[in-house]
């Protein structure tokens, strides 16, 4: 089974076997069939935060639990239940149409609704814990469904359980977000201001901010369908106010977000664009040119070779600033 269209790096890597859930109940029927039992299993959203060195020995789980409802209406906010296999960016454009406010920021994120929570999905100064009510997920052990609420997700910048202890052990199928009726908007981050501005809009409204998100993002950032790639490959490094001076001192024009009394958090992509690897190109894969965090496949590209630039960027990167980049994708 080719996974070429099925993860957004479009590696040429094949799996064993490929099963499709499209209810709850597909899953309990997977795991209790012998031949499948003990194989080795990976479940697949969107495939846009994964990077395969090689063929995957083993079943692919494409999730396709579709289904968006309206679970409870009352005052300010609704709750809304989104399928985990729906695209997350069509779950944010419905919300958008039907006037429910709180994840207009995070338009075109690519993958799926199942996905979004593993790694506390955020951008232009919003993450999904914001609006997040909570989710029902298949414990693999049991068989049963389990509700998680926010508080037992410990999500964290990119991070959530089922990224640490949890990995493995459950399967997203339904994620509850509580959307407000009455929007705040977050227009705080970067150029988000300057961009509405531009665009002349002089009453925020959903449409608009979302456009505004979606007209910086494809400045930015390729489209998988026509570049391979997986957003940010590395998470933004976090690193103590003392040793952010000593930075400083060293790079006068080094930037840094401060996170919380002790500690800065520095974008990736400047110091992956001032070690030099912007536009860096080897063979069919590289470095994007407007984006220095993100690493792409140009066709035909090969996940170890991609792997080895990404070590090569964080030996790079720690020799000149000390500082060790994480991956921010899973690598199969
Ligand atoms: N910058 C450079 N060179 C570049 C690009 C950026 O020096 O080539 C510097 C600039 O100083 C800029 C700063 O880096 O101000 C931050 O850049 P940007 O606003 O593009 O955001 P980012 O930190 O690179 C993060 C998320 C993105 C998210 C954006 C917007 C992570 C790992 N990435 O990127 O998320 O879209 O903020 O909120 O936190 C993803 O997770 O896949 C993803 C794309």
């Amino acid at each position: 089974f080719s996974l070429k269209d099925h993860h957004t790096f479009h590696l040429d890597v094949y799996a064993n076997f490929k099963a499709s859930i499209a209810q709850p109940e597909d899953l309990e029927e997977l795991f209790n069939t012998p031949k499948y039992k003990n194989k080795k299993k990976l479940v697949l959203g969107g495939g846009s935060n994964l990077l395969f060195t090689r063929n995957f020995l083993g079943m692919v789980i494409k999730m396709e639990i579709k289904g968006i409802k309206v679970e409870e209406e009352g005052g300010d906010s609704v709750l809304v239940s989104f399928g985990a296999g729906e695209n997350w960016h069509q779950c944010v454009l419905w919300a958008i149409e039907d006037g429910y406010g709180g994840i207009e920021n995070l338009s075109l994120i690519p993958g799926t609704v199942g996905a979004a929570p593993m790694q506390n999905i955020g951008a232009y100064g919003v993450e999904i814990k914001e609006v997040f009510h909570s989710l029902e997920a298949y414990e693999v052990k049991t068989g049963k469904i389990v509700r998680f609420y926010k508080e037992d997700c410990k999500f964290g910048y990119r991070y959530s359980i089922f990224k640490g202890p949890r990995r493995d052990k459950y399967i997203i199928t339904k994620v509850y977000l509580r959307l407000s009726k009455k929007p705040e908007y977050n227009i705080s981050y970067g150029n988000l201001k300057e961009t509405l501005e531009a665009m002349g809009v002089e009453e925020l409204n959903l449409k608009d901010v979302s456009q505004a998100v979606i007209d910086i993002r494809q400045s930015k950032l390729p489209d998988p369908a026509q570049i391979g790639n997986a957003g940010s490959f590395f998470k933004n490094p976090m690193v103590t106010n003392d040793y952010f001076d000593a930075l400083r001192a060293a790079f006068r024009k080094i930037p840094g977000f401060p996170v919380d009394d002790r500690h800065t958090k520095v974008p990736a992509a400047w110091l992956i664009d001032q070690s030099g690897w912007k536009g860096h190109r080897r063979g069919a894969i590289g470095v994007h040119d407007k984006q220095a965090l993100v690493l792409v496949n140009h066709g035909g590209g090969d996940g170890k070779d991609l792997l080895q630039l990404s070590k090569d960027i964080q030996e790079s990167v720690y020799k000149k600033f000390g500082v060790q980049l994480e991956p921010e994708v899973n690598v199969v």
